[in-house]
């Protein structure tokens, strides 16, 4: 059974919890797939599909978006399993794992997830250290993380 892990991240917190996905996983025959080096991947010959991304004020990667639109049809046919990565807490995260995918797509996820994330001041450019200080109450790195969230997360997809 061959696996996908295919996600977007920004400054390497998504990919962080991807790596975290991938040894938790059973499964040994996993590829995992960085939209920002491989556009549009061919995804049929998977059986399990692991879509995730991050948002950045307010959106998910608009990569992600594309992907699913594209490969809809095929991702309602396969054990798909979906997380975000992001800051915001409680209704206001799921309020963007809502907006971040399809409604029929989540319905049918054997899993959703959601896994915290990271502000990585040292990753930032001006701007976003900026909108960061604004929306936030963090003036320097941090990492919530949330490992029992990727834990029954796995646990939910490989039953
Ligand atoms: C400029 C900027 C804007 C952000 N906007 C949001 C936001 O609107 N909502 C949210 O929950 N998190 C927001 N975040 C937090 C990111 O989702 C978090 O930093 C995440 O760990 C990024 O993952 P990545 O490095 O894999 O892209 C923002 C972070 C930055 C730097």
């Amino acid at each position: 059974m061959k696996t996908a892990i295919i996600y977007m991240s920004k400054h390497g917190s998504t990919e962080k919890m991807v790596e975290m996905l991938k040894v938790r996983l059973i499964n040994s025959d996993i590829d995992v797939i960085n939209l920002k080096k491989q556009k549009s991947p061919d995804i049929s010959k998977y059986e399990n599909i692991i879509i995730g991304g991050s948002i950045h004020v307010g959106k998910i990667q608009n990569r992600i978006t594309k992907l699913i639109e594209k490969n809809i049809n095929i991702l309602l046919n396969k054990k798909v399993a979906l997380f975000l990565c992001c800051m915001y807490e409680n209704e206001k995260r799921i309020e963007q794992f809502n907006n971040s995918f399809p409604e029929n797509l989540r319905n049918h996820s054997s899993a959703n997830g959601l896994f915290g994330g990271e502000f990585v001041f040292e990753k930032m450019n001006f701007l976003e250290r900026a909108i960061v200080k604004k929306v936030s109450e963090y003036s320097c790195t941090v990492s919530k993380i949330d490992e029992k969230a990727i834990d029954e997360f796995v646990e939910k997809f490989q039953k």
